[in-house]
């Protein structure tokens, strides 16, 4: 058989084939199968230490923000999966604290999920509670102004929008917020 693989395309192109086909199997639909965890919400309740973190379902206000930010391809330069790199846990980390690696309970209620893939600006799995929303406001404005060479573009008609603004800000405080690994006092409001 692998002799024949040498000399015959065919068989070579079967056995190439049937190597990807499992491959694929075993990263995408043996994992969920063995692990049920995954697609459980995320629970981090425990009474007995005072935590709380279980991942909530987006409420009506949340799910119009995330409606905007699909409109406005906020997706096309963020990302939303903090790796497991220390690159990725440290930026996204908080006063010296690094940022939990996503996990795919975190992304139960994402449908479709905005993982995205292209990194123009910085990952947003970890950013909510990170700004307060008149940083939001100001910064959808125009970035330049808080962040000087900044190349994300403004966003004047979602800044001057209240119900937009409002909405798309109550979405982004919901990112990463559930692994309530931030110390105290972070900016949520
Ligand atoms: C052309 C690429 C691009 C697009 C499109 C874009 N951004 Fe950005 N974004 C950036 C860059 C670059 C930065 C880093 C500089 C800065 O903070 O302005 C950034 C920063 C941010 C930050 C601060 C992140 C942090 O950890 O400091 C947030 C929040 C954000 N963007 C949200 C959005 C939202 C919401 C949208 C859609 C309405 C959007 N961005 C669209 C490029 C982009």
């Amino acid at each position: 058989m692998l002799r024949k693989a040498d000399y015959s395309a065919a068989v070579f192109v079967a056995a190439a084939l049937g190597l990807f086909f499992l491959g694929g199997l075993l990263t995408t639909v043996a994992p969920p199968l063995i692990d049920k965890s995954w697609s459980k919400p995320f629970d981090n309740d425990d009474p007995n230490k005072g935590v709380t973190g279980k991942l909530q379902p987006y409420t009506e206000q949340q799910l119009k923000g995330r409606a905007i930010y699909v409109r406005e391809g906020c997706w096309y330069c963020h990302t939303q999966q903090t790796r497991t790199l220390l690159a990725d846990t440290k930026r996204s980390g908080w006063r010296g604290v690094d940022a939990p690696i996503s996990t795919p309970d975190e992304f139960v209620y994402d449908t479709p999920h905005l993982f995205g893939t292209k990194r123009t600006g910085p990952d947003l799995s970890r950013v909510g509670g990170k700004y307060d929303e008149q940083w939001h406001i100001a910064h959808f404005r125009n970035p330049r102004d808080l962040v000087p060479g900044s190349i994300m573009p403004p966003y004047p008609w979602i800044a001057g929008n209240e119900q937009e603004v409002q909405a798309l800000i109550a979405y982004l405080q919901t990112l990463g917020r559930a692994k309530n690994w931030r110390p105290d006092n972070d900016y949520e409001k």
